[in-house]
């Protein structure tokens, strides 16, 4: 894998004058909007980057952005990979070992995930504190590299106490309203019947997504902090659940969309 990532990372740093970014930003469904405000020096397709996967979905737009936000040098994917595409754990997780081979020092990472928690509405953002990963697999099976980590990372604060109390700081006093809680991450795609809700909520989650654990895992096993929000885009109360789609998913999150950029814009220059 290592070939991999230097083949890539040489052909970034052609293309993007050898731009070496401080923070990576992983994007998640329908919130791509922060890229709007990022001062853009290039931009790169994911089809255009030798070893990259391609997005198969197609409101995911698939491009690495380089530039500067809120006064920080950063990367960011506008659009992510996920294991019900079809990729390995491995081709999901690889443009975060590129970013960190680029020089990133912090992992930012959205998503839009469902409600498990009857007091956290539609609409409401959630940091992460924690996860349960309910994926088939870790993207670390298979012969581990030292070089890029150890071979039991251990896991006990992947998201950083710091930059949570930071961003509820910041939600505070935006008058945004912002949760806290664990986010348990399963294969999809297809949504939950009422008894995995509930068992969800039960085994103690407070979201569910179908991203964000691999790449979190990825980032702990490099040694690099990361902080996650999901925006909750539907409620998976067992006793009240209603039938969603994709375009109510997609329609919340871009409702919801602008309260994650202004904590995100305004968390970054702390970091
Ligand atoms: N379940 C799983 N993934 C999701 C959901 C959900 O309810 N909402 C958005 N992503």
């Amino acid at each position: 894998m290592l070939q991999a990532i230097q083949e890539t990372v040489s052909y970034i740093l052609d293309k993007t004058n050898h731009f070496k970014p401080d923070t990576g930003i992983v994007l998640g469904t329908g919130l791509g909007a922060l890229v709007e405000d990022i001062e853009i020096l290039a931009e790169l397709s994911y089809a255009d980057i030798p070893n990259f996967a391609v997005s198969t979905l197609e409101f995911h737009s698939g491009k690495l952005i380089f530039g500067v936000l809120s006064g920080k040098k950063v990367v960011a994917m506008q659009g992510r990979l996920h294991y019900y595409e079809g990729y390995s754990m491995q081709e999901i997780t690889f443009p975060i070992r590129v970013m960190k081979a680029l020089g990133i020092r912090h992992l930012l990472v959205s998503n839009a995930a469902g409600s498990l928690n009857p007091e956290f509405k539609k609409g409401d953002l959630m940091v992460i504190s924690d996860h349960i990963n309910l994926q088939p697999e870790s993207p670390l099976r298979g012969k581990n590299d030292p070089d890029m980590g150890p071979r039991f990372p251990d896991m006990s604060e992947p998201y950083q106490r710091n930059l949570i109390e930071k961003a509820l700081n910041i939600a505070s006093e935006n008058n945004i309203c912002c949760h806290k809680g664990v986010y348990i991450a399963v294969p999809g795609p297809n949504l939950e019947t009422k008894a995995e809700y509930n068992y969800l909520r039960i085994i103690g989650g407070d979201a569910v997504g179908m991203s964000t654990v691999p790449e979190v895992i990825v980032a702990t096993h490099m040694g690099i902090p990361v902080f996650a929000i999901s925006v909750l885009t539907d409620e998976g109360f067992p006793e009240l659940l209603q039938r969603v789609s994709l375009e109510e998913i997609l329609e919340t999150a871009r409702i919801a969309e602008p309260k994650m950029t202004k904590i995100l814009s305004l968390l970054i220059p702390t970091l």
